[in-house]
């Protein structure tokens, strides 16, 4: 593991609970196996769609489940490893959160997506961590990263769900028109946005 973003990237973002400080880190590829200590369970009880170019909310009421640990399934970690190895192998930068040298939270950018598009490809924050500050650290850091690479904009295909599309818009980010087209086809229920790269 090394540290290469680690004095640039760390947070100085207080710790609610006092108990450590968040400290992003620059893994290298061969961490990317981490996803599996991730706790990605989650209530759901906004969703998103967009309709006639606009974002609308739903009350919704559902659970998401840790991660399968077995098999290579749609919601395994060894689906998502494997959908994400060849990515962070190609240059992609992938980022921890630690606090207390515990993972709270990982975050994979690519810098040089798609010309001065950069592309927040993934980002999850561990349950216990949550609303704490973890995804604006590793989200921080991305914009650096992002900004080193004289990226201008920062491509998110988002989860529909409250919590990820409340973070992006957060974020300052808006619907992309138009979305991708790789990053549509592939995630058409998602909501596709694109952020200013600021430094
Ligand atoms: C979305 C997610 C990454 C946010 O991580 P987080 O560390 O809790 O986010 P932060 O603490 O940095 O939140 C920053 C801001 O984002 C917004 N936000 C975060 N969680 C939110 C939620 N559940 N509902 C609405 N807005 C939310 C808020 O504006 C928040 O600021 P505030 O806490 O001062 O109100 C996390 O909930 C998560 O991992 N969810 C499951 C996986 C997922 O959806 N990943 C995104 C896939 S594209």
């Amino acid at each position: 593991m090394t540290e290469v973003a680690a004095n640039k990237a760390q947070s100085s973002l207080p710790d609610p609970d006092e108990s450590g400080t968040i400290e992003i880190r620059q893994l290298g590829a061969d961490n990317i196996e981490l996803i599996r200590e991730i706790d990605r369970s989650e209530h759901i009880d906004t969703q998103y769609t967009v309709k006639g170019g606009r974002l609308h909310s739903e009350r919704v009421g559902f659970d998401v489940p840790q991660w399968d640990s077995e098999g290579h399934g749609h919601h395994s970690s060894a689906r998502r490893i494997t959908e994400f190895r060849p990515i962070v192998e190609s240059g992609a930068a992938l980022l921890g959160a630690f606090i207390d040298d515990l993972l709270a939270g990982i975050a994979i950018v690519d810098p040089s997506f798609d010309g001065s598009t950069a592309w927040f490809a993934f980002l999850h924050v561990s349950r216990a961590y949550r609303r704490r500050g973890v995804a604006s650290a590793l989200w921080a850091a991305g914009q650096e990263i992002a900004t080193s690479a004289d990226a201008t904009s920062m491509y998110v295909s988002a989860t529909p769900s409250g919590s990820a599309v409340g973070f992006y818009l957060s974020r300052g980010c808006r619907l992309a028109e138009p979305p991708h087209p790789a990053l549509f086809s592939k995630e058409p229920e998602d909501i596709h946005l694109v952020c200013p790269v600021t430094s």
